[in-house]
């Protein structure tokens, strides 16, 4: 069988795609190519290299954070800071913005948010983590970037993409032209194209949302769940129901098989859990482009406005008609 192609190539094959194809978005996705890799080597061996467990440390979310959550935004930072394409890095792990804009890039036109390691919780026990990235181009045209460069609306993401540290390791993206997947050959340490034009199923037979907080969920999502579960042989209901609390996971689940991830508001989380900047845009950006569909419930995600750096946002995402069904649930409860 021929070599596929690896990320690399494709990369330079599609340079054409890039509005502004003078290279500089094509080495970006290449540094976080490798910073990829360089973290896959760490999961892999976490548990020999005492890089399972907590830190020691709280992040800005009030989370514990854990070794390797640690450890893959240090490798981000210094493949964005050396590949001198990127001015400024907002990361789940970071408080602040981190100002990348060192001599080498200070023309550097690229901002990228990054949650470096999604489904912390699940490190220690073995389960699929991931990383997920998002690609703006700098607004300002003069002087230092600024927050107000990261603060961008979704839709003007350039780029956006997961990394899925699992049974094998895929780097899937989009820069507005579809999806490609790309499976980690470690025989030779490269991304290579082994999922084409990915299309995520427009409907599916499984939800994905953690019912642990059932009691705290909108009146919407309750009757959506149970929507789910009644029996009826038309619409292949009861639906399975999967939850590895990974949205990566979870998400990547989806685009192969078709489904729908909801992570609303509860009483813990009443402006919901996951983070609008560096978790629901990329992802968003990813699903829309496969085909599928990501509200709040009742907004598109990518045009919400983004008014801070760590904003959370309930999140309804997945093959487009679940998603359409339980807003339908969502519209009628209020
Ligand atoms: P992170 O590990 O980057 O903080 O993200 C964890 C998120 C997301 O990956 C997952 O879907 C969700 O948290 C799980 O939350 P619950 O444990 O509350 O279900
Ligand atoms: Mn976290
Ligand atoms: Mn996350
Ligand atoms: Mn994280």
């Amino acid at each position: 069988m021929a070599q596929a192609k690896t990320l690399g190539q494709f990369i330079i094959e599609k340079q054409a795609d890039f509005p502004y194809a003078k290279g500089e978005l094509s080495r970006l996705l290449r540094d976080i190519g490798i910073a990829a890799k360089i973290v896959n080597r760490e999961v892999n061996k976490a548990g020999l290299m005492d890089m399972q467990g907590e830190a020691g440390s709280t992040n800005i979310q009030g989370e514990s954070q854990q070794k390797l959550d640690i450890y893959a935004n240090e490798q981000f930072i210094t493949a964005l800071k050396s590949g001198g394409e990127c001015c400024i890095l907002a990361s789940e792990e970071n408080e602040e913005i981190v100002m990348l804009d060192t001599d080498v890039s200070l023309d550097a036109k690229y901002i990228v948010a990054i949650d470096p390691l999604d489904g912390s919780s699940n490190i220690d026990v073995n389960v699929s983590v991931g990383t997920i990235f998002s690609i703006y181009r700098r607004q300002s045209t003069s002087g230092r970037a600024t927050l107000a460069d990261v603060l961008q609306m979704g839709v003007n993401q350039v780029a956006a993409g997961y990394v899925i540290y699992g049974t094998s390791t895929m780097l899937v993206y989009t820069t507005g032209k579809g999806v490609n997947g790309f499976t980690l050959d470690p025989s030779i340490g490269e991304f290579c194209l082994s999922h084409p034009n990915m299309k995520i199923p427009k409907t599916g037979i499984i939800y994905s949302i953690n019912e642990g907080y059932y009691v705290h969920f909108p009146q919407g999502v309750k009757s959506y769940i149970k929507y789910c579960q009644v029996e009826d042989e038309a619409t292949h209901r009861p639906y399975s129901s999967r939850y590895v609390g990974s949205m990566i996971a979870d998400l990547h689940r989806s685009m192969i098989k078709g489904g729908i991830f909801i992570y609303p508001v509860t009483a813990a989380t009443p402006g919901g859990k996951l983070r609008l900047v560096y978790e629901c845009n990329p992802m968003s950006f990813v699903i829309e482009q496969a085909g599928g569909r990501a509200t709040d419930g009742k907004n598109r995600i990518m045009e919400l406005d983004v008014n801070s750096l760590h904003q959370r946002t309930p999140i309804f995402i997945g093959s487009e008609q679940m998603v359409l069904k339980a807003e339908e649930f969502m519209a009628e409860a209020v």
